[in-house]
């Protein structure tokens, strides 16, 4: 009895130390990490050039604001996948093949080198972490159950029947609505504001999920609350995720709107005294947005600028809810028009 608690003791005591070495491992290569400025000079400076100008029909990285988006998924995604076909940067098309690097690059080398590419020449974004790699490139690690209970259930319950201050998602119509597009824009990019379930109204922030959880892995989740709890609704798919874009842009314009906007254009747009309507205003439904892009960076008269106060992304998102509420007409606005906009 006592030589097997001794050998069960010391049996823990050699899993502690080997637990202690791993991670003291685990800690002493985080601090040598991939060099990403080494990795772009031996792996894609032939092609992108070492100024990051691209040639011929290698597109430039430097001053491609595909490269520096906030959401960086697209890029982690055709740095992983490679891409051929057309693609357009800063008004030139190119069409060439840009070749896949799952399974040549580590995960923490892919987030170096994208890290520095983000960050080289002129760009100036955040970097990209080994985990959000991992997350898109692995589709689907997580089947959507296991997804919701690590990241949905604190709040909205195992058995999906929510609290007093969050909502329900089980017998929920707008969670198994024909269309999913609301509650992907949802998952995607957070909600704060009254919301009515069952003739009850909630009030809380639901948070976002952008760059947080891969496409694939929200439309696992959305599928998943789509068919648990007797919910009874057709799955969701990576490309109505993808596609949940522009919808997107607008609910997240119309909470920016609301809170920076309309106190001077009033919510619905009309205006009054000095502050012009934004709604039927042929300037706000222009084809080109530039000059609607422009008076928002920069202000105009008592028109404040809002450079610096709003992101490009929230411009970009502001500017479609105002092209598009009210009976407007002017096409949706992306952060890479906003970025073109000086
Ligand atoms: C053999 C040439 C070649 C190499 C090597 C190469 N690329 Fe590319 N890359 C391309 C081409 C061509 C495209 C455009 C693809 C298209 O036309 O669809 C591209 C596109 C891209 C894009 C997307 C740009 C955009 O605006 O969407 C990124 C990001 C990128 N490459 C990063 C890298 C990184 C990082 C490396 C090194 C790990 C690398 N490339 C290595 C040829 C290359
Ligand atoms: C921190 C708490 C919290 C977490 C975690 C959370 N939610 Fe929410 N969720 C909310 C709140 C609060 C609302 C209501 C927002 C409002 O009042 O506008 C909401 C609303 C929703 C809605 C909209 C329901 C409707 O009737 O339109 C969906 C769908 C949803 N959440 C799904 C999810 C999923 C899927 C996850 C996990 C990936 C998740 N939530 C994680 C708090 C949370
Ligand atoms: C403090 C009041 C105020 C706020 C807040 C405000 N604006 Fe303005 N805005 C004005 C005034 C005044 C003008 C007219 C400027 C002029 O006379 O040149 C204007 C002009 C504009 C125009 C140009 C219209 C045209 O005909 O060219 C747009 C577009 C616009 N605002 C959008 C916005 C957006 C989007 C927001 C929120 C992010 C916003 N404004 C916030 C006062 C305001």
């Amino acid at each position: 009895m006592n030589k097997v608690l001794r050998t069960a003791g010391l049996t823990v005591a050699v899993a502690l130390l080997v637990f202690g070495a791993t991670r003291f491992a685990n800690v002493s290569s985080a601090a040598t990490s991939p060099d990403g400025q080494a990795i772009f000079a031996a792996r894609c400076a032939t092609c992108h050039q070492a100024n990051g100008q691209g040639a011929g029909p290698f597109p430039p990285l430097a001053g491609n604001a595909d490269v520096t988006a906030s959401d960086t998924s697209n890029i982690i995604g055709i740095v992983l996948n490679g891409k051929t076909g057309p693609i357009t940067i800063n008004g030139k098309q190119y069409s060439g093949a840009m070749p896949a690097w799952r399974g040549q690059l580590s995960d923490a080398e892919i987030a170096a080198v994208l890290t520095y590419v983000r960050s080289a020449w002129t760009n100036k974004a955040a970097a990209v972490s080994a985990d959000q790699v991992a997350s898109a490139g692995h589709p689907a690690m997580l089947p959507g159950a296991t997804i919701y209970a690590a990241k949905c259930a604190t709040c909205h319950q195992a058995n999906g029947t929510g609290t007093d201050a969050y909502p329900p998602l089980a017998g929920n119509p707008a969670v198994s609505a024909a269309d999913p597009k609301e509650i992907v824009a949802i998952i995607v990019n957070g909600r704060s504001g009254p919301l009515t379930v069952g003739g009850k109204t909630y009030n809380g922030t639901m948070p976002t999920w952008k760059g947080q959880l891969s496409n694939p892995d929200i439309a696992a989740v959305a599928t998943y609350i789509r068919s648990a709890w007797g919910n009874n609704a057709s799955g969701v798919t990576e490309q109505q995720v993808a596609s949940a874009g522009t919808s997107v842009s607008t609910a997240i314009g119309q909470s920016i709107y609301a809170q920076k906007c309309a106190s001077c254009h009033r919510a619905n747009g009309a205006g009054g005294g000095p502050f012009p309507a934004l709604a039927g205003n042929a300037n706000v439904n222009a084809s080109s947005p530039n000059a609607v892009i422009g008076t928002i960076e920069h202000g105009r008269n008592i028109m404040p600028s809002w450079k610096g106060q709003l992101s490009n992304a929230d411009i970009a998102a502001v500017t479609t809810y105002i092209r598009s509420a009210w009976g407007n007409k002017g096409g949706p606005v992306s952060e890479a028009d906003v970025t073109a906009v000086k």
